[in-house]
Order: structure tokens, then sequence, then C-alpha cells
């Protein structure tokens, strides 16, 4: 597609709200807490706020910065800006693959807050106890062919999206979605003051032990702070290739990195308020939020409609995520390849729909069925958030850091602290978060497989 006819996004608003619906997804309101319970709390997140601040932040502007001058697909930008068949292009590849792989797991767990989202409208929480209601998702699990319905809807919403195109499919969605999001969640916060667990939940969260942190623990809090603002794989490439050229990558990368990481922090204290309240266990894994919310949403007044409001809003915020990992893929063949984006769209959603099949099995029919000891569901997770996209960090760090010309890359920066702010990016992005990649790969690596 040549430069004259590329969409963008049609101001800083329209992209912040579209790149945090990327950021902000199931990420933050699923998976943040439940891993946070299984890592036992504070130090947990204090090393996850860490990672986010030193090593994320930097490459947010590394991607935007990349997919803005270039303005082009994952593994184009790369030529684009170095030469054509350079090795860097592989950040790129990695990233559409990735992008494959989080997809088909990512939609199984959508479809999953499809059908939570379908039985709040359909008040079928109401009368039930505490324990028939925790055991909901494990009834949705037994089911294998509601699983695959499910999952088949929340791909069919995700091409729907993706075939209208960047302005009039992802940022029309993104400008409805994320403002209700955040207002729901301010509600259930101000909520769960309320709530006996709730000093607790803060206690839980922002005390750090730091006995209970692990070599794994601390891959695990890296590889999410990649997954939860949606780097490593490219996807803010994309995205930033239809930012246009005039647009403020800091100003939008900070934007985008508080909200995720405000709606991550509000969303652990929800749920852990919650936990404590209904001696719940934090450790739960990945059901926690779906045994949870509806616990307490069927004790509040306006319970049914703040359940609808909430579940709505979390399939919101998984779809405006999941739009961006095939956008992804679709621009780069749309881009690279030359082929029609509906085509593209349809070919990318069906095969992988398809691949998702084993993820959505790995709760019931394929759960014995392991590599090593994970099931289909926890090797694809595992191996895209612990591995791919940190080393997908790594290289576009290293990328900007080193190979970039750095007259360009300070002029994109300026305005924002000078000198100072400058060298620090710089530093971040050649040596220091590198450094911490390679530390936490060398480390967490091993012992996330062998441990
Ligand atoms: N950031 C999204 C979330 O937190 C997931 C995601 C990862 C989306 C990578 C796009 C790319 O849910």
């Amino acid at each position: 597609m040549s430069q004259m006819q590329r969409s963008h996004w049609s101001n800083r608003l329209g992209f912040i709200l579209v790149a945090s619906g990327s950021a902000v997804g199931l990420g933050n309101i699923w998976k943040f807490p439940y891993i946070t319970g299984e890592h036992g709390g504070g130090a947990f997140v204090l090393v996850y706020l860490a990672c986010i601040m030193f090593v994320n932040v930097p490459i947010f502007i590394a991607e935007l910065y990349i997919g803005q001058r270039s303005q082009a697909d994952a593994v184009s930008a790369f030529e684009k800006l170095h030469h054509t068949g350079t090795p860097w292009r592989i950040a790129g590849a990695m990233g559409i693959v990735s992008s494959f792989l989080i997809l088909s797991f990512y939609s199984v767990v959508g479809g999953w807050v499809l059908d939570f989202q379908v039985k709040s409208v359909l008040n079928q929480f109401a009368g039930k106890t505490d324990q028939e209601i925790g055991g909901m998702l494990s009834a949705l699990f037994a089911d294998p062919k509601s699983l695959l319905l499910w999952h088949l809807a929340f791909m069919v919403l995700t091409v729907g999206i993706v075939i209208g195109g960047i302005s009039r499919g992802i940022e029309r969605w993104g400008r409805i979605l994320m403002p209700g999001l955040f207002a729901i969640l301010i509600g259930l916060l101000v909520w769960c003051t309320s709530l006996e667990g709730f000093g607790k939940s803060i206690d839980f969260l922002f005390t750090p032990n730091f006995d209970k942190l692990t070599g794994n623990s601390i891959l695990v809090a890296l590889g999410h702070s990649f997954f939860t603002l949606s780097l490593g794989l490219a996807a803010m490439i994309t995205y930033g290739s239809y930012l246009d050229r005039n647009e403020d990558l800091v100003k939008a990368s900070l934007a985008v990195a508080a909200a995720d990481t405000t709606i991550a922090l509000a969303s652990g204290i929800v749920i852990f308020s919650i936990v404590f309240s209904f001696g719940l266990a934090p450790n739960a894994g990945p059901g926690l939020m779906f045994s949870t919310l509806p616990t307490l949403f069927n004790k509040m007044p306006g319970g049914y409609l703040v359940s609808t409001g909430f579940f709505s809003l979390v399939a919101f915020a998984a779809l405006s995520s999941s739009i961006s990992l095939l956008e992804t893929i679709v621009t780069y063949f749309v881009d690279k390849r030359g082929l029609s984006r509906s085509k593209v769209t349809i070919y990318a959603g069906v095969a992988i729909y398809l691949l998702g099949i084993l993820s959505a099995l790995s709760f019931n029919t394929l759960a014995d069925f392991k590599i090593g000891k994970f099931t289909f569901f926890d090797l694809f997770d595992g191996l895209t958030t612990n591995i791919l996209l940190p080393l997908g960090g790594l290289i576009i760090s290293l990328f900007y850091g080193w190979i970039l010309s750095r007259e360009g890359v300070k002029d994109s920066i300026q305005g924002h602290g000078g000198e100072l702010a400058w060298k620090g990016l710089m530093w971040a992005a050649r040596i220091f978060a590198p450094a911490c990649i390679l530390w936490v790969l060398y480390n967490g690596a091993t012992n996330w497989l062998f441990g």
C-alpha cells in the first residue's frame, strides 16, 4: 500500500484510546490478579512495576517510533529503517508468530468472558450460593462444545471489527469501549472500600514479602509486563505505523503505560477485596476472576446491572486487545504481501480459531495431554509471555538503541526533559533493558521449563 493511501488514527486521543485498548485487556483484569495471587502478592507487584517503568516504557517508545518512522508493517518496518533483508526483521517475524499463538488462547478466555456476560444478562447468578457460582467456570470447562462455540463467537467478533479497518473498525470501537471500562472500574473500586477484605487486599498487593519471590516469579513479572503493554510482538510497531509522523510519542507512551498500570492495580484491589472478604483462595489460578466477581455481584444492590456491565466491559477490553493482535498479522500480509484486507482477516481468523481449539480443549478432553509438563494452553501462554515477548523486546530495544540514527531518536522525544531524558532513554534502550531481559531470561526460562 503506498504511503499516500495509508490510513491514520484521527488524532492523539484516538490513538491513546486504541493503544490503551490494546494494552488494557484480559492481561489486566483476568491475568494480573491471578498471577499476583500465585506469586504471593506485594513483592511480585513491585517487580512488575519496576519492569514497566524501566524496561517497558523505553521499549514502548521504541516500538512506536519504529512504526511511526517506517509507516510499515512489523517486518518491513525494520527493513525500511535499516536495509532490505536486515536480520533485525526477525523481531517482526517472531511478532507475527507470537500474535498467532497469543490470539489462539486469548480468544478461548475471551469466550469464557462472553459466556459469563450472557449468564449475567440472563440473570443466572441470582439465587445461587457462593459455592454454586464458584463452580460455574468448572462447569463450563466440562462442556467442550460450549467452550468451542464461545471461542468461535469471540473470533467472529474480532474478525468483524478488524475487517472494518483502522478508523472505521478499530478506532471507532476504542472510542466507545475504553471510557466505559474506566467508569465501571472506578464504581467497583469505590464499592469495594466498604468490604471488610479491602484493607487486607491493599496489604496483600502493596506490602512486599521477598521470601516468596523466586527466579520464576521475576520471569513471570517481566513476561507479564510485556504482555500487558502489548509489547515485544510488534503490535505497537503496527499501531505506530498508523500514527501521524508529527505525533508526540513520549506523551502517548506514558499515557498508555499509566492507564494500563492503573487498571491492573484497580482490578487487583477489587478482586482481592472480594477474595479476602469471602474467604476465597488468592492463588486460585486462571479461574480467579470468574469465581470472585459474580459472587460479589450476587450480593450487592443492583448486582444484575453491575454484573452485566462488568462482563460486557471485560469482553470489550478483551476485544479491543484481540483486534490489535489480529491487526498485527493483517497489516503484515496486506503491506508486505499485497493481499486484500478482508481475505487475510478471514483466513487468519480461521487459522487462529483452529489453533485455539487445542487451548480450549486443554481444560477437558486434552487436559491430560501434556507437552513436557504443559497443556497446550499453558504452553502457548508460557512460551509467548515468558520467552517470545521478552526476546522480541530485547531485539527491538537493541535495534532502537544501537542501530537507528541517534539524531532521529533525539528529535522524536524533543520537549521532554531535554538532554537528560534523552540520555536516560538511550541508556535504558541500549544497556539497561537488554541486560535485565537477558538476566531474567537466563535465570527464569530454565526455571519455567525445568523447574
Ligand atoms: N495487552 C493485552 C492484555 O493485557 C494482551 C495483548 C498482548 C494484546 C499482546 C496485544 C498484544 O490483555
